[in-house]
């Protein structure tokens, strides 16, 4: 009797194993070429039967991303079916991972996702833009990224630039090679195909990344090396989404939604900036890179993340046209950085909201996201919902007359 404990392999590893050596030990006896190859590289196909065809794909809520609110949706989303009433269509204008949006996504008429990275853009479009794709032609080509050999690849862009800083040197030259092979077969690929090649490159080195899970610094040790296992994303087709990469303030001007939930940075930190990697992975024009942690220069660089960030918000929500007004809000504050001391005061964004029609405010106990490490002691999460009273909202926001 085997001791499954004993194994360092989980129950879906030990089943696709003994189905893939049942599969080859029938075939054995037939002295076909392809047969022996399929012997000669047992080894390389049972990893890859394991990661590539029945592993579970990739889910949208395993990015490590700041500020993301995957742990706190579930309260998010009670709060927001408790106290609106109907609501068919949803934006979320600054959605980051897109955690919110995915939960609205199987809930509303109409679910509008925003944000102005291009990287986030592109996994918006690949886990839910309704296209044309094909699955088994998607998992050949991640099948044949898994079995290129690291060694044999030449130094590239990637490599060149980040190898041996936020990537093992090999690794990076597997990435770099991969995403300019995604770029040459462009041509053979659908949009759909093409974005989901791209998101599933961003989740997979995501994990392996050298770093606390952004790019704003590297961790300046020796790198392990981590092979680099492409699987592919969760990718669903939805009827109801509309996909933007747009400034919110511009956005929330042409925009129509029964209820726009609001998650903006509050502290000095760039998104543009921590995530630059994947911007110019994605973007993929190659440019001069700056600093010890190689950022290209400035792009959607955030007024949230600045002194003009309480104007921006007051001009964000008098501009949106939506019944109801979501705003989540946190005191990240770390007295010891002043990058992460808050631009917009709480008392300001209650008073802005206040103005538009009845605000109640709701305060996450500790539990829902405390559980394990937060980077923060005395993390708190705010939501403030707000039911948009039309009069009060112009009147409140109606330019000041001067009299003579
Ligand atoms: C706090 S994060 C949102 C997190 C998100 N709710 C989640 O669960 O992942 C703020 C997001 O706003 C985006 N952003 C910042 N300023 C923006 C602007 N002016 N217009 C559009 N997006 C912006 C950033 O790129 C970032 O992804």
């Amino acid at each position: 009797m085997i001791d499954l404990n004993s194994i360092n392999m989980d129950d879906t590893k030990l089943i696709t194993k003994q189905e893939n050596d049942k599969i080859i030990s029938s075939l054995k006896y037939q002295k076909i070429p392809a047969v022996k190859h399929k012997i000669t590289h047992t080894n390389k196909y049972i990893p890859l039967f394991n990661d590539v065809i029945y592993q579970k794909p990739i889910i949208l809520e395993s990015r490590r991303y700041i500020g993301n609110k995957a742990k706190i949706s579930d309260w998010i989303m009670n709060l927001i079916e408790k106290e609106t009433e109907n609501v068919q269509i949803f934006t979320d204008i600054f959605a980051g991972t897109a955690t919110i949006s995915a939960r609205a996504l199987s809930k509303y008429k109409k679910v509008i996702i925003n944000d102005f990275l291009y990287s986030n853009n592109i996994i918006y479009k690949a886990f839910f833009q309704k296209g044309q794709w094909n699955k088994d032609k998607l998992n050949n080509i991640l099948t044949n990224y898994n079995l290129l050999n690291p060694k044999t690849i030449e130094e590239n862009y990637f490599s060149e630039n980040f190898g041996g800083k936020f990537y093992e040197k090999d690794v990076s030259k597997l990435i770099g090679y991969i995403r300019q092979n995604i770029e040459d077969i462009k041509y053979e690929l659908t949009e759909k195909e093409y974005n989901i090649l791209l998101a599933t490159l961003i989740y997979n080195i995501d994990k392996i990344a050298n770093t606390v899970g952004h790019f704003d610094a590297y961790i300046k040790k020796p790198i392990k090396y981590q092979s680099l296992q492409m699987r592919m994303i969760d990718v669903k087709d939805f009827d109801n989404v509309e996909i933007y990469k747009e400034d919110a303030n511009i956005l929330s001007r042409k925009i129509n939604s029964d209820l726009v939930y609001i998650d903006p940075p509050y502290n000095s930190r760039q998104y543009c900036r921590f995530y630059h990697l994947y911007e110019t992975l994605i973007k993929w024009d190659k440019p001069l890179l700056h600093g010890v942690a190689l950022k290209p220069n400035p792009e959607n660089m955030s007024a949230y993340c600045t002194v003009k960030a309480r104007n921006r918000f007051e001009d964000l929500i008098r501009s949106l046209n939506a019944r109801y007004l979501v705003v989540s809000y946190n005191n990240t504050y770390d007295s010891k950085s002043n990058s992460s001391k808050n631009k917009i005061k709480l008392e300001e964004i209650a008073d802005i909201l206040n103005r538009c029609g009845e605000t109640k405010q709701f305060e996450c106990s500790h539990s829902f996201f405390n559980t394990g490490k937060t980077e923060f002691n005395d993390h708190k999460e705010l939501l403030f919902i707000t039911k948009v009273d039309e009069k009060r909202k112009n009147k409140s926001f109606a330019p000041l007359l001067c009299w003579g």
